[in-house]
């Protein structure tokens, strides 16, 4: 086994985050969009660093940042560089870095990792750009869906335009594809987003499943009208409506155990004080382990918010704009990368994960595992989110010791 100091690891784990979060679209918080200019920086510093680790370094047809070393089936190790709006600077990078740390801490200890090793930097996990998650990875898996092309971001730029404005080239994304049979096993490393493992007072986790999520764009078009003169009983008010759906969906997740629901967007139309609103666009995010559970909730929310809007006199659309199954963590690979954080002194607590990752596109080519690692208070999507060195740290050493012990 390598020797390893956890603490100096995670103190450049904490400098290499501070380096990357200061790649951002705006200079009061943290915004990095996929195919953006920021990205681009943020995937050549991550380039370098990849290279400077010892890694064969490329980058493919959609913009994923890729390291190789070794030969044989790979270990992918990875994450995602994009981030929400005014995000936290660990959810992503974390899973980047902490690879990066490990490969480089074989390259000075003179020592070759024991199978081959893929290290990927992907574009687009968090949504926050165009109405997809998980695109980049899908085109890992061969399982890209060329109706993404024509997505639109909030300027109505296609995702098409945006890539070949990256310098790609759309009609070139399978080859991004992992060959068939080249990819072992996935392992990322996250932090946790949730309180579990501070309750426990413990720092690393592992994953047993990450769970299956719906995502619904919901428009309802009412009547604009002057605030002033339409009685309340002859309106068709789309905002108050939406507001009597969120309420409801608020409702079927408190008294549905383990749901989820939230309504992370909203816009009404056209906007001002003294216009009833005659449309409003919203987001609905539905989360639970079950996927029976959450299909027939979002069929009886269907159901509810159709209902609504007939009463109410209002025309209402529904699209799904997700849908992904809960996926499992590989229970050998559990136990492994238990015994590997119980190598660094940790106590591996095993837990779901209610976020989603990009593993769920990578179980589709290979079995999967995921390292969580603390984080203050449990805060994420939030620039309050915080990792402390000393565990991140203990991520990367953990991570060593997993490497050490892996074979295809
Ligand atoms: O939304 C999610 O679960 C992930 O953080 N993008
Ligand atoms: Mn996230
Ligand atoms: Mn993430």
């Amino acid at each position: 086994m390598i020797k390893l100091d956890a603490d100096a690891l995670g103190r450049r784990a904490e400098a290499m985050h501070k380096e990357l979060a200061r790649i951002s679209a705006e200079p009061d918080r943290l915004v990095r969009l996929f195919l953006t200019p920021e990205h681009r920086r943020a995937a050549d510093l991550v380039a370098r660093w990849m290279g400077e680790a010892g890694l064969q370094v490329s980058e493919d047809a959609i913009g994923n940042v890729r390291g190789r070393m070794g030969e044989g089936p790979r270990l992918l190790l990875g994450s995602h560089l994009d981030s929400v709006i005014d995000a936290g600077i660990y959810d992503g990078p974390l899973g980047v870095i902490a690879p990066i740390l490990a490969i480089d801490a074989f390259k000075r200890a003179g020592v070759s990792p024991p199978s081959g090793i893929e290290v990927i930097a992907v574009g687009d996990e968090e949504a926050s750009r165009f109405p997809t998650t998980l695109s980049t990875s899908a085109a890992l898996v061969g399982a890209f869906e060329q109706t993404t092309l024509a997505l639109q971001d909030a300027a109505g730029v296609t995702y098409a335009e945006a890539l070949r404005a990256y310098g790609k080239d759309p009609a070139k994304i399978a080859t991004a594809a992992i060959p068939p049979g080249a990819a072992a096993v996935y392992l990322e490393v996250h932090i946790e987003q949730g309180p579990v493992l501070e309750s426990k007072n413990q720092a690393l986790g592992v994953v047993t499943a990450i769970v299956g999520q719906t995502r619904l764009a919901v428009t309802l078009t009412g009547i604009a009208g002057h605030a002033g003169t339409v009685p309340m009983k002859l309106r068709h008010d789309a905002l108050a409506g939406a507001a009597e759906i969120v309420l409801m969906v608020e409702r079927m997740a408190f008294t549905t155990d383990g749901m989820v629901a939230t309504v992370g967007s909203l816009t009404v139309y056209p906007g001002a004080v003294n216009i009833i609103p005659g449309k409003v666009r919203f987001t609905l995010d539905l989360r639970t382990a079950s996927d029976e559970q959450r299909q027939a909730t979002v069929r009886e929310f269907d159901r509810q918010a159709r209902a609504i809007a007939a009463r109410r006199g209002l025309v209402i659309e529904i699209a799904t704009t997700h849908g992904i199954a809960t996926v499992p963590c590989d229970p050998r690979l559990q136990d492994n990368l238990a015994a590997a954080i119980e190598a660094v002194g940790g106590k591996a607590i095993r837990l779901a994960s209610g976020a989603g990752h990009d593993g769920m596109m990578f179980a589709k080519i290979c079995p999967i595992v995921m390292m969580f690692v603390r984080c203050k208070g449990g805060v994420s999507h939030n620039p309050a989110e915080y990792a402390s060195p000393r565990d991140m740290g203990l991520a990367v050493a953990a991570l060593v010791r997993f490497i050490e012990g892996f074979r295809p």
